[in-house]
């Protein structure tokens, strides 16, 4: 089996190129024309969807953070890190984009969060001034589908793929907003192994650049440590505090009768399994990042 640092690394090489200091430099150009910033993360690892380097290239600009998939993540976590980020200065936006729900929020969050400027806008007699959003996410956040809710029609592609990267797109959003869409493909920032782990987790990274079993067995390794009830739920086992990851895969795949002939368990497949149903919601809801304690 090949080593999991070496996947992940391979996964850097690929998911790093060029790209980012295009987008680096499409954003630090655009800032300039927008009234503000709209930072889509996933909300099942707020950390990890997030690029640290949004804060240096965006400034004082007034950042909306859109926690999306609120559905698929735990809602006691959500609450906290909505609030972790709102400490931060951010303003916060809980969206479901596959349901819609959420989204309907949006203008009047973009309108409070600028009131100041609409006031002073309102002062010079600029009343029918146009507010301009830039709206920023790596890949698999859910930007291409808010923004189609937001649009109210198919204005982006959904499911574009890594790596093609769109030209400058302004939407026309009703009641005097305009969406910049995608100045570049923002990319994450793997500064660490945990955050390459957990984008491949939800599914940000292609399996293909992955070592399934090695990302299936830490996963389970975390979802004992943080929802060990939902492992028993699922799985039908109460997992050992003391198993390694890979243990768990096998007593997993051990549970669902998974072997192959001289009876070995046969975890690639249960690994397959359990990434497909953490990433189905199977396990139900699930955040696997807290926000710092500082
Ligand atoms: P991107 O532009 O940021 O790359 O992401 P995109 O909108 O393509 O969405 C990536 C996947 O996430 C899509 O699923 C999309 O349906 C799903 N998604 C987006 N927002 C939400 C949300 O709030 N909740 C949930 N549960 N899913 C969301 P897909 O599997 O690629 O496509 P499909 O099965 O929906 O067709």
């Amino acid at each position: 089996m090949k080593d999991k640092t070496e996947n992940l690394q391979a996964a850097k090489i690929n998911w790093f190129p060029g790209h980012m200091t295009k987008a680096r430099r499409m954003i630090a150009e655009n800032v300039k024309i927008v009234d503000t910033v709209c930072e889509i993360i996933d909300a099942r690892i707020p950390l990890s969807s997030r690029n640290p380097d949004l804060d240096e290239l965006t400034g004082s600009k007034p950042r909306l953070v859109i926690m999306n998939k609120v559905d698929m993540a735990d809602p006691e976590r959500t609450r906290k890190w909505a609030e972790w980020f709102k400490a931060q200065g951010k303003f916060v936006l809980e969206t479901d984009c596959k349901s819609g729900k959420g989204t309907a929020a949006f203008t009047s969050a973009v309108r409070s969060m600028l009131r100041e400027k609409l006031e002073q806008y309102a002062a010079k007699g600029q009343t029918g001034r146009q507010l301009r959003v830039m709206v920023v996410g790596i890949p698999n956040v859910g930007k291409s589908t808010f923004i189609n809710k937001i649009a109210k029609r198919r204005a982006a592609e959904i499911s574009d793929r890594p790596g093609v990267t769109r030209g400058k797109q302004w939407i026309n959003i009703d009641k005097g907003l305009e969406l910049l869409d995608t100045p570049g493909i923002l990319w994450p920032k793997f500064d660490s192994q945990e955050v390459g782990e957990h984008l491949a987790y939800t599914g940000a990274i292609r399996d293909q650049v992955v070592d399934i079993e090695a990302l299936a067995a830490s996963l389970l390794a975390l979802l004992r440590d943080f929802y060990p009830d939902r492992i028993e739920t699922r799985y039908k086992f109460a997992p050992p505090a003391d198993a390694s990851g890979y243990e768990l895969l096998s007593l997993a795949g051990k549970k669902r009768g998974f072997l192959i002939s001289g009876g070995e368990i046969d975890t690639e497949r249960m690994a397959n399994i359990l990434l497909d149903e953490f990433r189905a919601g199977k396990l139900g809801r699930i955040t696997l990042e807290l926000p710092p304690e500082d």
